[in-house]
């Protein structure tokens, strides 16, 4: 299972952050990002699980845990955010979309740009890929903005399960070619 073998090759790091595995104690941090909603404006909306809930899912890395991991600071060991890894045939077939979120305290200090960089190219070697997807909701401006910033481009759109409009962007790792 690729969600196996990427698990294996964390933590990968950047200049300032570290992105691991999700922990039992870390409940509570996942579901005050869960029921934020600044956090989860386009995100689907704050989430109304049990702190318990989601221990659970950590445990046995079920549904979205499977792929979601704690991004923390390397100075203090801070979390500031979760990031993730998920398949979104949307995109195309085997493709895959990076979700990215910090506390409301935490953002707007470059975070954004240094997880997307970190992601994109941990998970094209991880994967053995010389490309990487992903898809926004056009009015996040933020996220655009670190998509562009981190030389992804904008290839199609699509409409989602919610009736939300969905941008699709591709980078190429050009180097690899
Ligand atoms: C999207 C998100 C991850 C971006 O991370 P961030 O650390 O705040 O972004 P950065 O600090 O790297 O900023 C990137 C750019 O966006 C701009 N920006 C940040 N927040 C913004 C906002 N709310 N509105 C408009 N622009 C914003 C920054 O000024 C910066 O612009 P610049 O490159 O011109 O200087 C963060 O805003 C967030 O956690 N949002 C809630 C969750 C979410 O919607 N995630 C995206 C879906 S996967």
């Amino acid at each position: 299972m690729w969600q196996q073998n990427l698990a294996r090759s964390l933590p990968w790091s950047s200049a300032r952050l570290r992105l691991r595995e999700s922990r039992p104690e870390d409940a509570a941090f996942v579901n005050r990002m869960l029921k934020d909603p600044d956090v989860m404006r386009f995100l689907g909306g704050p989430l109304s699980y049990s702190e318990n809930l989601v221990r659970e899912s950590i445990v046995k890395r079920s549904g979205w845990m499977d792929s979601l991991y704690i991004v923390e600071t390397i100075a203090e060991s801070t979390s500031v955010g979760h990031a993730g890894i998920l398949e979104n045939t949307n995109i195309g077939e085997s493709e895959f979309d990076f979700l990215i979120a910090f506390l409301p305290e935490h953002q707007r200090n470059g975070y954004g740009r240094e997880v997307l960089e970190l992601l994109r190219d941990r998970w094209m070697v991880e994967a053995g890929r010389a490309h990487c997807t992903a898809s926004v909701r056009p009015e996040n401006e933020a996220s655009v903005k670190i998509l562009v910033r981190c030389a992804f481009h904008r290839v199609g759109e699509y409409v989602d399960r919610y009736g939300f409009t969905r941008h699709t962007y591709r980078y190429e790792n050009d180097a690899a070619t």
